[in-house]
């Protein structure tokens, strides 16, 4: 797939750092931002919302992939996840599923307070995914 610009991926990054601002999670404390860019080249953003019941936690990654299905958006081009730690994170595998639903060949980027960077693509990160064509 074609890559992103810098515009895009800059402004994706800046999305993901600041949805990070709002996440809810006062159980784990771990706050997480993310953004993805459909291919009609709109952007939503997401945070994690944790739950007294901590099994209904929602990660930032799905927040975000949700928002962008709420409003019509089904083709997902990449993926960026913002953690204000040391090492990058990679998205959990629940939402590594919920991506490939959406965007089976997107990229998938995380970015962190250092330097420390992941750039990779959903289909490395979830190889030989179960999807929806698995069930035509
Ligand atoms: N979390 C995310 O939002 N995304 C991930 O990729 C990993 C984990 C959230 C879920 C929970 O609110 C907190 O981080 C600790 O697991």
């Amino acid at each position: 797939m074609k890559p992103l610009t810098k515009v895009q991926q800059r402004k994706l990054e800046k999305a993901a750092r600041i949805a990070a601002k709002a996440s809810y999670s006062p159980y784990s404390k771990f706050r997480v931002g993310a953004a993805v860019l459909t291919h009609s080249g709109k952007i939503f953003s997401g945070t994690n919302v944790e739950n007294a019941s901590y099994g209904l936690c929602n990660c930032a990654e799905r927040t975000a992939v949700f928002s962008a299905v709420a409003a019509g958006e089904r083709k997902i081009r990449c993926v960026v996840v913002y953690t204000p730690t040391r090492i990058a994170t990679t998205p959990c595998g629940a939402c590594r599923q919920v991506i490939n639903e959406f965007g089976p060949e997107s990229c998938v980027i995380s970015i962190c307070d250092s330097t420390d960077r992941i750039d990779t693509v959903l289909s490395a990160l979830l190889p030989g995914a179960f999807g929806p064509e698995n069930l035509a």
